[in-house]
């Protein structure tokens, strides 16, 4: 019988069996007669023993020299080792056979720190490192998670276009493409065409790369980024909150569930995660700016409001930062201080008008607020979901569209939509790059995307 060909993550099934693995080099000790190979395929890496007793002088010579990297295929006999390194952990392979697809040339990234401009010069390559590895482990679990969440429950996925005639959400960060002799815009948002969806399916999603022009170097923007945008008929503001704290519930429970070993391979204290839970806490935009001008007095009076674990803030190097008057819209440092009153991401609710897309809902009898929600992701991490309930009155989305100096041409086709039987409804974006960033922990969301776009980078 041949010998079967598996993958790293499948050792545990093949104990006592003799097995081939598709591997590459990740890393080598010769120790006198033995070698302890670090292989790595997709699915995680496994440390191969070669004995020299077992191979020609010329075998064992070249496997001592072989460089970081090297592609090979590995048969030898699996062993349960609750010791044994790798990642699972537990298993070792006793190697039998080694034969050398390519031997690498000398690899750049090396176990020695790297700066970051050099990484991301180097990202074709950064993605084997092992950190990055298990972020984008991760980023594939939420994308499915997200899919598998939304297509049981009723949601239809439609694509909606990436090129565009119109700005929805704001004017500034429009990337502009050439059309023939015409012009277009990247997509901000796929959310007005899943507006024109619900009418015909419902519940329907779209899920692709959406593009803004971000012209901040922060560490929460990228030029592109993915974005799933749920839609829903007959949904008001509240419903919608109970959806979007059930979904993200799943999508973090499912991490923890599917990538324990990439988690730890990312030091992630899964503790911060493991009660990500219905319901989430909601404070509306009045009480949070009441909220922030308090943190603000506390800190400058050294008497500080305290984290919701009893600990002092972090992350505001200046209370100054935390500037605000009624109306403003909240920078990182007001999201960063408000998330960490709460060990669960919180919503906030009604935001001015003024500072809000043109087509959410304003209150009844409190039109300078509407029926918008951000959730903010816990310990910092901030927006993840931009959410609203839609204006659904012709008359007063036309008027919107006027206030914010919008052409009301390209949006014909969108006023039109609450001319045949219109219904409340209500819609949500939630990034998947940021996710990923906050259930991972990770710093900059960079490392989130396997090939990010950021205002100074497009290589590789
Ligand atoms: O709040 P935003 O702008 O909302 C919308 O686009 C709505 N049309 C969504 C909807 O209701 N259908 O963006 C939604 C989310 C944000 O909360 C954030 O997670 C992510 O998209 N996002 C970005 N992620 C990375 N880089 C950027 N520059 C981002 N801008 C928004
Ligand atoms: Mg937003």
């Amino acid at each position: 019988m041949a010998t079967p060909i598996i993958s790293i993550n499948d050792l545990h099934a093949h104990v006592g069996q003799t097995v081939t693995l598709q591997a590459w080099l990740y890393d080598k000790t010769p120790k006198g007669k033995l070698i302890f190979l670090q292989a790595r395929d997709g699915t995680g890496r496994c440390q191969c023993v070669m004995f020299k007793g077992d191979f020609d002088e010329a075998t064992f010579e070249a496997a001592k020299a072989l460089p970081q990297e090297s592609s090979l295929t590995i048969t030898g006999v699996v062993k349960a080792d609750p010791r044994a390194p790798g990642v699972p952990g537990g298993f070792e392979l006793g190697v039998k056979e080694i034969a050398i697809v390519q031997t690498s040339a000398e690899y750049p990234i090396t176990p020695k720190e790297h700066g970051i401009e050099f990484l991301m010069d180097n990202r074709h390559l950064w993605i084997r490192s092992a950190r990055q590895w298990a972020l984008l482990r991760v980023r594939a679990t939420v994308m499915r998670a997200i899919r598998s969440w939304l297509d049981g429950r009723g949601f239809l996925e439609m694509s909606t276009p990436i090129l565009t005639p119109s700005a929805a959400e704001g004017t500034t960060n429009l990337f502009e493409v050439g059309y023939f002799d015409d012009k277009a815009y990247l997509a901000q948002t796929g959310q007005l065409y899943n507006e024109a969806n619900i009418f015909a399916f419902g519940r329907v999603y779209c899920f692709g790369p959406t593009f803004r022009a971000e012209k901040s170097k922060t560490r929460r923007h990228l030029t592109e980024f993915w974005m799933v945008e749920p839609e829903i008929a007959f949904c008001d503001l509240d419903q919608l909150l109970e959806i979007e704290e059930q979904f993200v519930s799943h999508i973090v429970q499912t991490v923890l569930r599917e990538n324990a070993n990439e988690l730890k391979t990312l030091d992630r204290d899964v503790s911060k995660l493991a009660h990500i839970a219905p319901p989430f806490p909601r404070i509306t935009y009045d009480d949070a700016v009441a909220k922030l001008i308090e943190m603000q007095a506390g800190l400058r009076a050294g008497t500080p409001v305290l984290r919701h674990d009893g600990k002092p803030l972090e992350g505001i190097e200046d209370p100054a930062l935390l500037d605000i008057t009624w109306g403003m819209d909240f920078g990182a440092p007001h999201e960063t201080a408000l998330t960490q009153l709460c060990a669960k991401p919180v919503f906030v609710t009604g935001f001015p008008t003024a500072i809000k897309a043109f087509y959410m809902e304003p209150y009844p009898g409190r039109p300078e607020v509407c029926k918008s929600a951000d959730l903010l992701a816990p310990e910092g991490y901030g927006e993840i979901i931009g959410g609203s309930e839609r204006i659904s009155d012709p008359a007063r989305l036309e008027e919107r569209i006027r206030e914010h100096g919008l052409p009301m041409d390209p949006y014909r086709w969108y006023v039109d939509l609450r001319k045949y039987g219109s219904v409340p409804h209500s819609g949500f974006g939630l990034g998947v790059e940021r996710t990923v960033t906050w259930i991972c922990g990770t710093e900059h969301i960079r490392e989130a995307s396997p090939f990010p776009r950021l205002i100074n980078r497009m290589y590789p």
